[in-house]
């Protein structure tokens, strides 16, 4: 979700307020989702890097994630959203990490749609935590690294609860991942909208539906191979 900034300073407004907007995008992107159907949404709210932007600017997408816990968990709930926020959880002051915690208990019922916020949140960071995971669950394995294969680190990853996303979508006009889900990408369509994320509607969402749907999907085979598997 980028562009919040250049959103707000297109304005001459304060880029806070761009956050603010995006935050509403947020609420239209959960909806629309929920009602085209999609199990899964992932959302890459605050990286392991942007920790380094200003302080105030830091303080201030704090205080709007709280603000968000505080009064969209009741509808999330109501509308079957099961929350989950993903990501270093210890650099967030205590009360924030209390809100999360309590919202996805009161969320774990549900199943209409599975919505992951990434917060604190950096593809490498989740790589790196799986392996000492994997390390600590079974210290003798350093002795055996060939025991080590793609499955077990994949199901020590933060996101092993979902399946590998079949579309990213990156706002801003900008075609990079930064430090996105590194590892569940191998396979994923990439989609760049030049939009700004206050920007991006449903209509945006449905076009990027659409061009997701024209994909043919070969991981790594080849297109006849594909043809004869159905
Ligand atoms: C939102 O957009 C992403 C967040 C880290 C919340 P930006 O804040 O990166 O907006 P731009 O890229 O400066 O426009
Ligand atoms: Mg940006």
């Amino acid at each position: 979700m980028d562009g919040n900034g250049r959103w707000a300073t297109a304005r001459h407004l304060p880029r806070v307020a761009g956050h603010s907007r995006g935050v509403d995008a947020v609420r239209h992107a959960i909806e629309a989702c929920g009602r085209r159907g999609v199990q899964y949404l992932t959302l890459f709210a605050f990286s392991s890097e942007n920790w380094t932007r200003p302080q105030d600017e830091v303080s201030t997408l704090m205080r709007l994630f709280v603000n968000a816990l505080e009064k969209e968990v009741d509808k999330l709930n109501e509308s079957g959203v099961r929350l989950r926020v993903v990501g270093e959880m210890n650099a967030f002051d205590a009360g924030l990490q209390a809100l999360i915690v309590d919202a996805q208990r009161r969320t774990a019922a549900n199943d209409r749609l599975n919505l992951t916020v990434c917060a604190s949140y950096g593809g490498r960071w989740d790589i790196t935590q799986a392996v000492r995971a994997l390390l600590r669950e079974d210290p003798t394995l350093g002795a055996h690294p060939e025991r080590i294969d793609e499955k077990l680190l994949a199901s020590h990853l933060a996101l092993a609860f979902a399946p590998e996303p079949d579309l990213l979508i990156r706002t801003g006009g900008e075609r990079r991942v930064s430090n996105f889900l590194l590892w569940q990408l191998a396979y994923s369509e990439l989609y760049f909208s030049d939009l700004l994320w206050p920007d991006f509607d449903a209509t945006a969402l449905d076009a990027a539906l659409a061009w997701f749907a024209t994909r043919e999907r070969r991981f790594g085979r080849t297109s006849a191979q594909v043809a004869l598997a159905g």
